[in-house]
């Protein structure tokens, strides 16, 4: 059986982890230590942009494919989107506030706990919302749309990312993937890209990614085939 486009798979394998991880992160942090508060608070906003470009990519590229085979078929969707971007609103500026109190305040940690406790209200509306797009939005794709016009749609995305996105994207992705997922290709993709633009700096975060993704001799193997093939390409 032919393999099918699956358009969301990939970045929502590297958003589960990356949620899992802020979850454990925000269950173990010490909410009167402002070092450790403000570099939580950096991870919580990264992923926080990168769920609001994921969005606003499904919503400019993947929906209105939806829309245009099945009538409403991306309001659901797009309502649980403005619930889930009140909800990560709500959870920053809760944060912000803990950082705004005294260290010594007694307050913070019963806030943090709080706040543990609505991130992960969040993960779970958020879970679920990505399963409804996974086992029913992606089958409607298949049923109307060919392969070609899937991969012309993630590649309307990617090409409408910018670099730091992407890198942000890959460095997300990578570390969650298996050797059945077919991406290893885009890093090495992204790889060359990056080396083209001379970004050095770039390059070693690009580098950073390969170690991050602990691929075994196996993977390794299949990233230098997939590498062959393109430079063969
Ligand atoms: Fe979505």
């Amino acid at each position: 059986m032919a393999e099918q486009f699956a358009v969301y798979t990939h970045p929502h394998k590297g958003q589960r982890r990356r949620l899992s991880m802020l979850s454990t992160k925000a269950g173990t942090l010490d909410y009167a230590d402002t070092a450790a508060l403000d570099e939580f608070h950096d991870e919580l906003s990264a992923m926080m942009t990168n769920l609001r470009l994921h969005v606003a990519h499904e919503e400019a590229t993947i929906h209105p494919m939806l829309a245009g085979c099945i009538p409403g078929g991306a309001e659901r969707l797009e309502e649980e989107h403005r619930t889930g971007k009140h909800l990560v609103e709500n959870l920053s500026a809760h944060l912000e506030g803990i950082q705004a109190k005294s260290p010594e305040s007694t307050k913070r940690g019963a806030l943090g706990l709080e706040f543990y406790l609505a991130l992960n209200r969040f993960i779970a509306f958020y879970l679920d919302h990505i399963n409804e797009e996974e086992e029913h939005a992606q089958a409607a794709l298949w049923r109307y749309y060919t392969n070609d016009e899937l991969g012309d749609a993630w590649a309307t995305i990617q090409t409408s990312q910018s670099p730091e996105e992407s890198i942000d994207n890959f460095e997300m992705i990578l570390p969650a993937l298996n050797i059945d997922d077919s991406p290893l290709c885009l890093l090495l993709l992204a790889t060359r890209r990056l080396r083209c633009s001379r970004r050095s700096a770039r390059l070693q975060s690009a580098s950073s990614v390969l170690r991050c993704g602990q691929l075994s001799n196996r993977e390794l193997g299949r990233v230098s085939a997939i590498q062959s093939g393109l430079e063969v390409a």
